[in-house]
């Protein structure tokens, strides 16, 4: 059942167009995660989700009703922000009962529907705390609840762990989704962090510059991205895109990189310029007298499990990057041979488009 329908949604600031032009679909029960650049209007769509925002033109719909006109409050949604936004004055619980309050209902039922919340969010001994007391971490299960109590058709958060630790955004990215597990509710979650987007997303939602660039499973993105945006945005440390030729062998394909031939057993279509787009852990280092390229390592990263090397490639003129596994011995400086899998290329036109 579909719980959101975005309809030809537009939205315009004066002369500047924000978004311009989203049709969206969200099944009930759907954890859909909107990524894309600062500024591609991510934050504007969620808004107009929320009624916070008017639409330009286009409608919206929740749970089979059109609330394009609907006031925030009565579109059963609820609204998660980065800033946590609780009354300072209030108990956690009082804030967390609080919408309940302003509906009138009545003083036991907000009691038993608070500590059901506070317990799903294991907060119950913060209850009589004020929000000054409380960690970052524990404010935004607080907000969470917050929004949990009202039990909306539809959850919204705008980056509600930016502005936590790394510690705790693993944390609180694993309790989101044993929350969207307990509910089954309907959750759109915008982020900046590739990881938060890859591990909590159903699908996943690429915007650009206002419009959808795809839309998929997470893996779907990351192994058939539509074109060389999606491709180099999903995925980090990012794509690597080498100038290439296409050429129509006898069996399949074969691609014209700098001096190096590669056959392929993909099916494509069409000869001529394209760009070959590779990822990091796709590139493996090699004796420089069977490799495909030849580069020297400019800068080495050690992450641990993995190291990330920086090369340059003098034919054709490039820098790429590598991930390969945490204890490889590369240094700056090294000459390295580099193998390319020509089977895990991406190729793409010159007007960015998936061939
Ligand atoms: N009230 C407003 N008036 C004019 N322009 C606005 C207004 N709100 C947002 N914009 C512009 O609309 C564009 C989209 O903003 P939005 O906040 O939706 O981006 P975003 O994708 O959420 O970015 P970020 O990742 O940085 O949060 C930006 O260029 C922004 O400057
Ligand atoms: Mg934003």
């Amino acid at each position: 059942m579909t719980q959101l329908a975005l309809r030809s949604i537009r939205k315009s600031f004066g002369a500047v167009d924000v978004i311009r032009g989203v049709d969206l679909d969200v099944a009930k029960g759907e954890f859909v995660v909107f990524v894309g650049p600062s500024g591609c209007g991510k934050s504007t769509m969620l808004r107009m989700i929320a009624g916070l925002e008017d639409v330009t033109s286009g409608t919206i719909g929740i749970a089979g009703r059109d609330v394009t006109t609907t006031a925030p409050a009565k579109r059963e949604i609820a609204m998660v922000f980065q800033s946590y936004a609780l009354f300072p004055h209030m108990t956690v619980g009082e804030n967390i009962g609080f919408g309940l309050k302003l509906a009138g209902r009545p003083k036991e039922e907000i009691a038993r529907l608070v500590m059901g919340v506070a317990q799903t969010l294991q907060i119950e001994p913060l209850l009589d705390r004020t929000p000054r007391e409380l960690s970052g971490g524990q404010r935004q299960r607080v907000a969470i609840g917050r929004a949990i109590i009202r039990q909306p058709k539809i959850f919204l958060f705008d980056e509600p762990l930016s502005n936590l630790d790394a510690a705790l955004r693993v944390q609180m990215r694993l309790e989101i989704a044993r929350l969207h597990a307990r509910l089954g509710a309907t959750m759109i979650y915008v982020t900046h962090d590739q990881t938060e987007a890859m591990t909590l997303a159903d699908r996943i939602v690429v915007f650009n510059k206002g419009r959808i660039e795809q839309v998929g499973a997470p893996m779907e993105l990351y192994e058939r991205p539509a074109n060389m945006f999606v491709a180099g945005f999903i995925g980090a440390p990012a794509m690597n895109f080498l100038p290439a030729e296409l050429r129509a062998g006898v069996q399949g394909h074969r691609l014209i990189i700098g001096p190096t031939e590669l056959e392929t057993s993909q099916t494509l279509t069409g000869e001529g310029a394209v760009i070959a787009g590779i990822r990091p852990e796709h590139i493996t280092m090699t004796q420089i007298s069977d490799a495909h390229l030849v580069a020297r390592v400019e800068l080495v990263e050690r992450l641990g499990s993995q190291t990330y090397a920086y090369v340059e490639v003098s034919k054709p003129n490039l820098t790429l990057t590598l991930a390969v596994p945490g204890a490889t011995k590369v240094h700056p400086g090294d000459h390295i041979g580099l193998r390319l899998s020509a089977d895990n290329m991406h190729i793409f036109a010159s007007d960015g488009a998936r061939i």
